[in-house]
């Protein structure tokens, strides 16, 4: 009985301190709060409410021990609606920054994501922004994946982009590109085994220094490349899937050397002549489509090869044998 009143306060104390305690930075509440507030207060950052801790709010994700704010992911929303706020450049911490599948998503890409040197990870891709693909984005040098496709981007692809030492991924697919693939992607200082520029309307050459780089996927499909293909390939690459359909690519298929861990070569709608190389017939092939080009001779025999439909091979100058007709 004596204790009572004593114990009854420090119980109601500790209640108080620990449910109160709150983890986010006053700095990151302040930058959120200002982002909310920009976007309209939408229902999707309803959950963003200034008395609680923001590191238990919805699209956010604070580290574990300096309890700032390292991820903002927010997705998958109509009614969210204007243009990336500056004050995403706010949040010093972000290593992750997805604003993805936003329709209402609109204007530039946001300046100030510039002051964000530990960003990992940019993916603005499925919304509706336009304007150019700023130089700034090759001073984000922790840059391990970019996505800004399915957009309304313009304009060319900085060259300024092959300094990202870390770009592991790069997608810039679906957008409004012109001009052309910058030569100094053959010389990334990174590793870009992903490259995805397909869907646009980029024009000239496939750069010769292309020759140097091991892609895992390259899709450069649907532009408006010309000449030489070849420079993709080659017998010590380790290259998956390789797609250039849908180009003006104009270069001889008999002298180009496979890699033999090629899965998925669509070459179809180009205007490739000379032959397909005996050596296909040693690829595990799940999609070979070389269609609309102007190709020659006997469709090797062998491997997967006549697996494939005559819409495969269909539309060319003189292809022949399986599954085509005999050859004369
Ligand atoms: C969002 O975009 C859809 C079409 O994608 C449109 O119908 C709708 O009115 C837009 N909403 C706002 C709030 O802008
Ligand atoms: C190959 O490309 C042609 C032309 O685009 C298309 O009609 C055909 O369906 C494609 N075949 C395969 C197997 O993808």
């Amino acid at each position: 009985m004596s204790s009572s009143p004593s114990t009854f306060l420090l119980i109601f104390f500790l209640f108080f301190t620990i449910s109160f305690a709150e983890l986010c930075h006053p700095n990151d509440k302040k930058a959120l709060l200002n982002i909310k507030k920009a976007f309209n207060n939408p229902y999707i950052l309803t959950s963003w409410k200034p008395e609680e801790d923001c590191c238990t709010w919805y699209c956010v994700e604070c580290d574990r021990n300096s309890h700032r704010i390292v991820s903002l992911t927010i997705f998958a929303d109509t009614r969210l609606s204007g243009q990336i706020p500056p004050f995403v450049g706010d949040l010093p911490y972000l290593e992750n920054l997805m604003f993805h599948k936003l329709p209402n998503l609109t204007g530039p890409i946001q300046p100030a994501i510039a002051k964000l040197h530990n960003l990992k990870y940019l993916d603005l891709s499925w919304n509706t922004l336009t304007g150019s693909i700023p130089n700034f984005l090759s001073s984000l040098t922790n840059l391990e994946l970019l996505d800004l496709s399915f957009n309304r981007l313009t304009g060319s692809i900085p060259s300024s982009l092959a300094n990202l030492q870390r770009l592991g991924t790069l997608h810039l697919d679906r957008n409004k590109l012109t001009g052309p693939i910058p030569d100094s992607f053959g010389n990334f200082k990174g590793k870009i085994p992903y490259l995805y520029l397909s869907h646009n309307q980029l024009s000239g050459k496939i750069p010769t220094s292309f020759e140097r780089v091991d892609f895992n996927v390259i899709d450069l499909s649907r532009n408006r490349l010309e000449g030489d293909g070849s420079v993709i390939f080659g017998g010590k690459k380790t290259t998956e899937i390789v797609d250039l359909s849908r180009n003006l690519l104009e270069f001889d298929m008999s002298k180009v050397v496979l890699p033999r861990s090629l899965t998925w070569l669509d070459l179809n709608h180009n205007k490739i002549f000379g032959k397909i190389p005996v050596m296909a017939v040693n690829l595990q092939l799940q999609l070979l489509n070389v269609s609309y080009n102007k190709l020659c001779g006997r469709i090797p025999v062998g491997g997967k090869l006549q697996s494939f439909d005559v819409y495969s091979y269909s539309n060319n100058k003189c292809l022949c044998g399986k599954p085509l007709g005999k050859c004369k």
